[in-house]
């Protein structure tokens, strides 16, 4: 952080459109004058105001995808990225990036076992993919940024979901260096993968997709500041479903399902008066129940399956508490957020099984990776920000993504231990394509703990200075990659290919 600040806010006027930075400024001012309702109090200059969208609407379910197969066993759909104009904020009609025209995409309901066929058509001015994230898929059905489908393009999206793989993941676009904004722009959906021997399938659930959004006056989603792509964008919205601060009530024993889309935000999830009980993670159920905790870390990318429990009927507020994630040239007020108001019923959790599913484990690892998150050491550094200078600053291993090289090199079903170290001041969540990992232990300033408990993951953050240590295996042949999922990041170039063989 220290370090940072050589990069003097006059050195970034330099680079940056006076608006943008002037919007930055002022972006920063807001938070100062934030009231306790997560309202601005202040003026607002260059963005809409918090006040300017709906809030305290009924949370809306997701929009499901529609199968059109009729027989059993398939699962056949359409899906289009294309642009659309929604009226989020009257009289302005804001102009996105939609899957069938939601933001967010319609959500994809599926069984293990099932075969997938989507034709997907890109209505956008621009290539783009669908990846999806957290599925063991085909490398060449997971949208890889070496697969863009140009504009105006169709293709199929073909894979079979193999038993285990019930769990909750996503889908969003992975064009090479277009990611953040195609996503910032509104493309991303869910997509659950359901178990025919589920131990909670009587559970009502209830979806949480957040995501934010940033809105300029008009309602116009603008680019990235030089600080976005620094830091990862935040946008003023947190919505929920595609809603800001709806409100919502949970059936007894409800199964929430939680997923946290941002490009950059952190969300430190807490409800007051009310504890979480984690009961599964991205890649599907615990082995049982975790004890009740007052707060839910979920960083990008990452997914949760929780129960919240109350000693009495509630109605209170889901919050996303301040997370510092140590970011550069920003000096941060602690704030925190009102994401929803939610009615809480009377509820323990002794209803849970004990046992969620079978062991979760790989075996013994017989080859070992190792794996450095870092940024350019830019303390001698006097030149002027650029973007230029962005995009040679944050690499894996010593080195920027470029697509046509390969970095690592895994054997089809090998067992190994990846050790994954973040050498930089600043958080960045690693995330792995087209497995589930098992994190065994982590190691900060010199203390290495061995992780609680075992969960099926996909992304797992990394603090200042820390490795994680996971397991994990791939099983099909092909190139994956690997990157911080801070969108803006991984479209700088922290990211990495991998090809099993
Ligand atoms: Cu959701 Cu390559 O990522
Ligand atoms: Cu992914
Ligand atoms: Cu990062």
């Amino acid at each position: 952080m220290k370090r940072r600040q050589i990069l003097t806010l006059s050195a970034l006027a330099l680079a940056l459109p006076y608006r943008s930075l002037f919007a930055q400024a002022h972006h920063g001012m807001q938070h100062r004058n934030m009231d306790m309702s997560g309202h601005h109090s202040g003026s607002n200059s260059g963005l809409l105001a918090l006040g300017a969208l709906p809030h305290g609407e009924r949370l809306r379910p997701l929009e499901k995808l529609q199968n059109e197969s009729t027989q059993a066993g398939r699962f056949t759909a359409r899906l289009s990225a294309q642009t659309q104009g929604i009226k989020l904020a009257k009289p302005y009609v804001s102009q996105m990036y939609t899957y069938n025209g939601n933001a967010p995409g319609p959500l994809i309901e599926v069984y293990e076992g099932d075969t997938v066929d989507i034709l997907f058509y890109n209505q956008l001015p621009e290539a783009t993919t669908v990846h999806w994230h957290g599925l063991p898929v085909p490398p060449d059905q997971d949208g890889n940024p070496q697969d863009p489908v140009a504009p105006g393009e169709q293709r199929h999206y073909r894979f079979t979901l193999p038993e285990g793989s019930a769990g909750t993941y996503w889908y969003h676009p992975h064009p090479h260096g277009q990611t953040a904004m195609q996503v910032a722009r509104g493309l991303a959906g869910t997509l659950i993968v359901h178990s025919r021997t589920d131990p909670l399938a009587e559970m009502p659930e209830q979806h949480w997709m957040i995501s934010d959004l940033r809105l300029d006056e008009q309602a116009q989603i603008p680019p990235n500041t030089m600080l976005d792509w620094m830091n990862g964008r935040e946008g003023q919205f947190i919505l929920i479903n595609g809603q800001y601060q709806p409100s919502t009530s949970l059936a007894p024993n409800t199964r929430l399902r939680i997923w946290n889309s941002c490009s950059a935000r952190y969300l430190r999830l807490q409800v007051d008066g009310c504890q979480w009980v984690l009961l599964g993670t991205d890649g599907g159920l615990l082995e049982s129940a975790r004890p009740p905790s007052d707060e839910l870390l979920l960083v990008p990318g990452q997914r949760v399956e929780a129960l919240l429990i109350s000693e009495q009927d509630r109605a209170t507020t889901l919050r996303a508490l301040y997370y510092d994630r140590h970011k550069m040239m920003v000096e941060e007020r602690p704030q925190d957020y009102v994401l929803a108001h939610v009615q809480v019923p009377k509820q323990g959790n002794n209803f849970v099984p004990a046992r969620l599913r079978d062991t979760i484990h790989l075996g013994q690892p017989t080859a070992k990776k190792k794996v450095t998150f870092s940024e350019m050491d830019m303390s001698h550094d006097d030149h002027d920000m650029s973007m230029s200078m962005l995009q040679s600053m944050f690499m894996i291993n010593g080195k920027v993504y470029n697509m046509d090289r390969i970095d690592l090199q895994s054997k089809l079903g090998e067992v190994e231990l990846w050790q994954v170290f973040n050498d930089s001041h600043m958080d960045h969540p690693f995330h792995l394509h087209g497995t589930q990992f098992i994190v065994t232990e982590r190691e900060q300033a010199g203390q290495r703990l061995t992780e609680p408990y075992p969960a099926w993951r996909d992304t797992i953050n990394l603090q200042p200075y820390e490795t994680v240590y996971f397991l994990v295996k791939q099983d099909q042949p092909g190139i994956r990659m690997f990157h911080c999922h801070i969108l803006e990041h991984e479209d700088l170039g922290m990211m990495a290919n991998l090809l099993v063989s």
